[in-house]
């Protein structure tokens, strides 16, 4: 058995992401995956394909075209060796960021040299929730409350138990993330990480898909204060201070440090640490605190040791909650600089890894930061958080 080695994200693709029955209506949730990998593996000639020694791909709902053990299916179809085995995870939101630390563990361990780790989900053909059968016991039991199954439900109970958290802040936050999209789609940032995907439509003939298609950079304070709260009359949360209903699917390289040195890849980032933590699941998006805070603890590391975040926007609310907890202003630049998941869409499962990709982008424009984390709120009350080392922080110091 090897001792515990450095584990480092090598390389991170996506999809365009698309607006659930739209763009990717009538194109298959495993073949946005195959699109992802085979993207990896082109990007990567040095990587000889049988040295993948694990596919590990999360998607929520695990049935029809994200059924039969998605991390399996799409390595074949993928064309990678029939010797690369494969898996399929679950931890809803923080699908892909669970195959990731998942993979990562079994490469610090010794198990593995090389994984492809990602996620998808096709909302479209997937609706939130669907086919489940939540024990009766749950509200039976008042194990939780009611409202801790409706997602949006749980960003209303935020804004109660935070209410200096305005609708306001939350429509303000919304308006940074689309024109941080915007400029990073301007700059080009975005459009590096995408594989462009061939969709198909009945009505439409094929077409090619080659940038996101929820951001709507236009957005105005105005036109938000306008928008229907769906989740509670006179509420807070609408669909412009929340992600929408996506389509996309995301995968990484993650390998040994040895083994990216021993096949001259330059790693994007070294894994320091994480740590999964759960919470009240009425208030699930306030679980990236314990779980950074957890992280930061076992890394040794405080939150001023941190100079880059990237948070998965699935509701403004809940990314103020976090920002707000450790004194960090809502309009920080070292949070989500190309933006979130507001203006980019939150495909469930895949959206840990993007939140990786743009974290290796802003390591490589900024080799003066040493630490960053990728953190996520979770249904059912959970959090989870990665904390990243710059490898170009190291090399700059030696300069
Ligand atoms: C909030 C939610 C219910 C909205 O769904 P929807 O009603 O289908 O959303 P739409 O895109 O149709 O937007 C609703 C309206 O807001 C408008 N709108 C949305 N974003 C806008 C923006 N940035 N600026 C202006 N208007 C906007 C739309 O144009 C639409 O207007 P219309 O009714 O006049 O057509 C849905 O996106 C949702 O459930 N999001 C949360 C997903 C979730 O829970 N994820 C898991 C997290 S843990």
């Amino acid at each position: 058995m090897a001792d515990s080695r450095d584990v480092v994200f090598l390389d991170g693709v996506r999809t365009p992401f698309g607006k659930a029955g739209s763009l990717y209506a009538e194109t298959r949730a495993d073949d946005l995956v195959v699109n992802c990998i085979r993207e990896l593996l082109r990007r990567h000639p040095e990587i000889p394909p049988e040295r993948v020694d694990e596919v590990a791909i999360a998607a929520t709902t695990q049935t029809g075209d994200q059924g039969l053990t998605i991390g399996r299916t799409t390595a074949l179809l993928s064309g990678l060796p029939s010797s690369v085995p494969g898996f399929a995870i679950d931890r809803m939101c923080a699908g892909a960021m669970t195959a990731v630390t998942t993979t990562a563990s079994g490469i610090g361990f010794g198990a593995y040299d090389i994984a492809i780790a990602g996620g998808v989900e096709h909302m479209t053909h997937h609706p939130m929730g669907e086919g489940a059968d939540p024990n009766p016991r749950f509200l039976a039991e008042k194990l939780v409350d009611p409202s801790s199954l409706v997602m949006g439900s749980t960003a209303e109970n935020l804004h109660d138990r935070f209410p200096e958290i305005t609708k306001e802040r939350a429509d303000r936050f919304a308006v940074l993330s689309q024109q941080r999209v915007a400029q990073a789609y301007t700059d080009g940032i975005l459009t590096e990480s995408l594989v462009p995907v061939a969709t198909r439509s009945a009505e439409h003939g094929w077409g090619l898909a080659t940038a996101d298609e929820p951001p709507r950079p236009d957005t105005t304070m105005e036109a938000l204060a306008g928008l229907k709260t769906p989740f509670r009359p006179h509420g807070r949360v609408t669909a412009g201070n929340s992600a929408g209903l996506n389509d996309g699917a995301t995968a990484c390289l993650i390998a040994g440090a040895d083994t990216a040195a021993e096949l001259g890849i330059a790693p994007a980032m070294r894994m320091v640490g994480f740590a999964f933590a759960g919470v009240d699941p009425s208030v699930m998006g306030v679980g990236p605190v314990p779980a950074t805070e957890k992280a930061l603890h076992r890394a040794g590391l405080s939150i001023d040791d941190i100079g880059a975040f990237e948070i998965n926007e699935a509701f403004a609310v809940q990314v103020l909650a976090f920002l707000d907890h450790f004194g960090i202003d809502q309009d920080d630049p070292k949070v989500n600089p190309y933006g979130g998941a507001i203006a980019l869409g939150h495909p469930l499962a895949s959206s840990g890894v993007r939140l990786m990709i743009q974290l290796a982008r802003t390591f490589r424009d900024n080799p003066q930061i040493r630490y960053g984390i990728t953190t996520m709120c979770i249904g059912l009350g959970m959090g989870g958080t990665v904390i990243w080392e710059n490898p170009n922080h190291a090399k700059e110091n030696e300069k």
